[in-house]
């Protein structure tokens, strides 16, 4: 696959996968794509896990339950999410960013054929706090759970933070060479036929990451930057919105531009 069609048919994963195991040649080729990332001062500070087992799995499985649970009842969580959360593709793509409401969860059958009803709630994070306390992010909680569980593969990728280049900026430069590696992989995976969805719920939290530390003895220098879950797809590609070029790029000198583009 040529690197500009990877680029443009890449996409987050939100299915299931196929059932069966990632080749091991895949997976050297993943590996090999993320072995040649940029790093300052080469550096490498990058560190990947790969979980197959289901002792693993599961336990990231339970965490991630957790966390989407407990962010359901998250006032600040809720509401910065509502910014960002589009309940129909009309208004998905008039935005040109965002996610769509419908690829994170399976809506109650009463709002499948009008997730717009959910606006006034979507406004008021507090009435959606409320009916966190009343369970409704059990269902979703579940859900990604057994998808985290049923994965293939579960990747985590962290940053060794002892392996610093020289300079102020050094942390900063690191999380990018991170950035890199995790879109050299995703690239890749892309061209391979493989899926992969970023799970960060159960990384938000300090305490969530110390206790997938003490699970897969990880040393405390280890910064866990992401997990990814990969599989087999049936194809690449399907709906996404982007921001036109117009709206993010400018020549010379940045102007200030309407409210709203
Ligand atoms: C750092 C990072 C974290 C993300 N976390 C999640 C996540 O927890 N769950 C999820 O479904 N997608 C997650 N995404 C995927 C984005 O939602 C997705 O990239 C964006 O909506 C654009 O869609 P596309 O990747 O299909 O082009 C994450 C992406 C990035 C880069």
């Amino acid at each position: 696959m040529n690197i500009f069609d990877a680029m443009t048919q890449r996409r987050s994963h939100r299915g299931d996968f196929q059932p069966r195991a990632i080749d091991e040649a895949d997976l050297g080729k993943l590996i090999e794509a993320a072995r040649w990332a940029p790093s300052p001062f080469n550096v490498q500070p990058w560190e990947l896990l790969i979980i197959r087992e289901s002792e693993g799995k599961a336990r990231l499985a339970e965490l991630t339950e957790t966390a989407i649970v407990a962010q359901f009842k998250d006032a600040k969580f809720l509401d910065d999410n509502s910014r960002w959360m589009r309940l129909t593709e009309a208004e998905w793509k008039e935005h040109g960013d965002g996610v769509l409401l419908t690829e994170h969860v399976t809506l109650p059958k009463f709002l499948q054929g009008s997730p717009e009803k959910l606006k006034p709630l979507l406004k008021n994070a507090k009435s959606l706090t409320f009916l966190g306390h009343l369970g409704a992010g059990k269902m979703p909680a579940k859900e990604i759970a057994q998808q985290v569980h049923d994965a293939p593969v579960l990747l985590l990728v962290t940053m060794n933070c002892q392996k610093r280049p020289p300079g102020e900026g050094a942390h900063r430069w690191m999380w990018l060479s991170m950035g890199m590696l995790i879109q050299n992989l995703l690239l890749a995976a892309t061209a391979l036929g493989i899926g992969v969805q970023f799970v960060s719920a159960p990384l938000e939290s300090e305490e969530h990451r110390d206790k997938i530390r003490a699970l897969f003895s990880l040393p405390k220098h280890h910064e866990i930057m992401t997990l990814l879950r990969l599989g087999y797809v049936d194809e690449t590609g399907g709906d996404a919105v982007r921001l036109q070029a117009s709206e993010f790029v400018q020549y010379e000198k940045y102007e200030e531009r309407p409210r709203g583009t």
